[in-house]
């Protein structure tokens, strides 16, 4: 016995290295099953994706394109994060039936609120097509050339592939285009909200908490899959029914404990695991100072009005979200990238890359690429920083100017024919109609004159006293009549003339200019992971997060972010209380919460230590996107939510490690109980598959035991 316990011990100090990763589910038959189960797993790789039959891969969705859903029962609920949420239970949300402030939960189907616009899509199948779609590329070619065959290989292959009619078809490439994988996808477009907890729960420690452990949101919320009568993916109708997923997630109530497998199965976005030190050193050093400063200053103003009027509260939550989300996660970056010597890392990893290459007698083919990449970053930091600036300004932090920039695409577009203008008008005035109804020009107006000169000198502050683009009705009428009676109305409003040479700039220069050595550097990075993975083949490698379906794995686990610190890996409804500010914007608590804690009212939810538990981490390698991605335990029932990552590790996009990086999960038992005690919502949980498994494998391990005895 004791030897084995020892044996076991071993090869988990082995594996605690052998973390990090965003698999792809198609390929883990292997070296990642095999590592799965030293972690702890009972799933097989087919448990996990299986093409011929429902697998844990059936109840996953990418939710709107930019964050994840799971489903969680027979009748198509899914659950995903409050902040996923966030715009549609905004946009559902007025003074009247403010449903930030106090939740929305939906007593029965009739009452679950359609959503415009937003869609889940499933994938049917993953196919490796590499060789397809770089068929007849060769080193002779220009990047330009090469591009033009593969989009042409592509487009034959999206032709030919098998599908169904309602199915359709994706093809992206990974590794940094040394591979390519098709997916069959299937999409939704008629998902309705079922239920949100107040942002009091669903949001709680706001930007404070935000990308920080200890950390006490119950950051999600609910919704529900309908398809038409066939069970296949529709648009809108009154007509559709509840959607039968081939597979959903049975939900534990039994929890995990440090040590426990944990993996997480979605969609994350984007990473950067195989940059040069240099890359590295621009974006921390340069680009993400710039674009802080850019938002700190938009922040400070929006977050003000926001705190004094309910009415611009409502309107600028989901903007606000957005903008201080990554503002804080790049500052999170920075220091997690200076604390842990990254860059110099980096920089020893590259000279015994080097020297391997030229160990190997390989140099000819591999010897520039460090030089290569120095000399193109060095040629693209000021372009890269413009255009960053440029991004912040123009299109994400000032509103006036991000109209202004439709408007002025509108112009080009409307150009070419009657035809094309009317089209690229009625977009813009469609979209007119949810920016002005979140539209507040005397907040805008302070956030142009606070971000403005962090980009240019030249800032004018009359232009929001003279323009037509600060209301609906004049904005609209601005756009009124023939293709040269816009542009004529156009060219007498004082903020369009003042913005037009900034966009012509753009796109006249910046853009293209970024766009060659954007492609250039990519060219390089391809040869680059080639190389890493010819020159050093025993690393384990896995492809860069680029919005496709991804496992990744590891454990429950506390971790030490400084001296004398160690952080445990859960946290209970008492640190929620122990936060709670009365009536503050970030820490108040509802009342309905704080009774069921002094009432210790439970239900079934509580822990075996009689304590709520309301967040876990883990050592899961995750990213934007992966938000409202589940938590599966060893045996494939859900016992959290993914929503963000510790502070100390938001690095992890461009350097994992495994010392330091967590994600952070609700707890589903912290779920269950909002949905049942707090919003009464009960009919809910009786959808749901509840399980027990812990209770299962004591029984298992008993048995056990009373074996060996005989
Ligand atoms: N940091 C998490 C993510 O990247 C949560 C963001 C939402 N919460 C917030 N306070 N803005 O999406
Ligand atoms: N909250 C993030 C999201 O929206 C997930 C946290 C992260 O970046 O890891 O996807």
């Amino acid at each position: 016995m004791k030897i084995i316990k020892f044996l076991v011990f071993l090869i988990s100090l082995q594996i605690a290295a052998q973390q990090g990763g965003m698999w792809i589910p198609s390929l883990l038959n292997g070296m990642n099953e095999q590592e799965m189960e030293n972690l702890g797993s009972h799933l097989s790789a087919q448990d996990i994706y299986d093409v011929n039959n429902s697998s844990l891969k059936d109840a996953i969705a990418h939710f709107n394109g930019g964050c994840t859903s799971e489903v969680i029962s027979s009748n198509g609920l899914i659950l995903t994060n409050h902040h996923c949420g966030f715009s549609q239970i905004q946009s559902h949300s007025s003074l009247e039936n403010d449903y930030l402030k106090n939740g929305f939960w939906a007593m029965s189907l009739n009452e679950e609120l359609p959503n415009e616009g937003l869609y889940v899509e499933f994938i049917k199948r993953i196919d490796d097509v590499t060789a397809q779609a770089l068929n007849g590329v060769v080193d002779t070619m220009t990047e330009i050339e090469k591009q033009a065959a593969i989009d042409k290989n592509i487009y034959t292959l999206r032709k030919s592939a098998i599908k169904e009619s309602w199915q359709e078809i994706k093809v992206k490439p990974f590794f940094k285009g040394n591979q390519y994988f098709l997916f069959i996808t299937e999409r939704f477009e008629d998902i309705r909200l079922v239920g949100a907890p107040p942002t009091s729960i669903g949001k709680f420690g706001s930007d404070t908490d935000n990308w920080v452990w200890p950390r006490h949101t119950g950051d999600f919320s609910i919704f529900r899959i309908y398809a038409d009568k066939n069970n296949k993916p529709t648009t809108y109708s009154k007509d559709n029914v509840p959607y039968q997923p081939a597979h959903h997630l049975p939900v534990s109530l039994d929890g995990v404990e440090e040590g426990d497998f944990t993996m997480v199965f979605g969609f994350p976005g984007r990473t950067n695991e195989y940059l040069p030190a240099i890359a590295i050193e621009q974006i921390t050093q340069k680009i993400n100072p710039s674009n802080i400063a850019i938002r700190n200053a938009a922040l400070k103003i929006i977050d003000d009005y926001m705190k004094n009027d309910d009415q611009i509260r409502i309107q600028y939550a989901s903007k606000q979200a957005r903008i201080a989300n990554s503002w804080k996660r790049w500052i999170g970056e920075n220091l997690g990238i200076e604390k842990s010597d990254a860059i110099q890392k980096k920089r020893d990893f590259e000279a015994i890359f080097a020297a391997e290459v030229k160990k190997q007698g390989i140099e000819n083919e591999y010897g520039s690429i460090l030089s290569d990449f120095d000399k193109l970053y060095t040629d693209f930091e000021s372009i890269a920083i413009k255009r960053s600036n440029f991004s912040e300004v123009f299109n994400t932090n000032n509103e006036l100017m991000k109209i202004l920039l439709k408007v002025y695409q509108m112009e080009l577009k409307g150009a070419k024919s009657k035809e094309s203008f009317e089209n690229a008008r009625a977009n813009v005035v469609e979209s007119f109609n949810t920016f002005y109804k979140n539209y507040n020009a005397t907040v805008d107006r302070k956030v142009y004159e606070a971000t403005m000169p962090l980009f240019t000198t030249n800032v004018d502050e009359s232009i929001y006293d003279k323009t037509g683009f600060t209301s609906l009705e004049t904005a609209t009428k601005l756009l009124n009549g023939n293709s040269k009676q816009v542009v004529k109305k156009l060219s007498k409003d004082v903020a369009y003339q003042y913005a037009k040479p900034f966009f012509d700039e753009y796109y006249k220069t910046i853009g293209p200019k970024y766009n060659q050595l954007k492609t250039e550097i990519a060219a390089v990075q391809k040869k680059y992971m080639k190389a890493l993975m010819q020159v050093m083949p025993d690393k384990r490698y896995y492809p860069d997060a680029n919005s496709t379906l991804r496992i990744t794995y590891g454990q429950v686990k506390g971790y030490a972010p400084r001296d004398a610190v160690y952080y445990t890996p859960v946290t209970y409804l008492d640190g929620v209380v122990e936060k709670y500010i009365p009536d503050d914007y970030e820490f108040d608590v509802p009342e309905k919460l704080l009774d069921l804690y002094r009432e210790k009212d439970y239900g079934n939810y509580a822990d075996t230590n009689g304590k709520l538990p309301v967040c876990f981490i883990g050592t899961n390698h995750t990213t934007g996107g992966n938000s409202g991605s589940p938590a599966i335990d060893a045996d494939g029932n859900l016992v959290g939510l993914n929503f963000d990552r510790v502070w100390e590790g938001t690095m992890s996009d461009m350097n994992y490690d495994p010392d330091i990086c967590r994600n952070i999960m609700v707890d589903v038992r912290y779920v269950l109980f909002i949905i049942d005690k707090y919003a009464g919502a009960s009919h809910l949980i009786d959808e749901m598959t509840l399980v027990h498994p812990k209770a299962k494998s004591k029984d298992e391990t008993n048995s056990n035991l009373e074996l060996q005895t005989n």
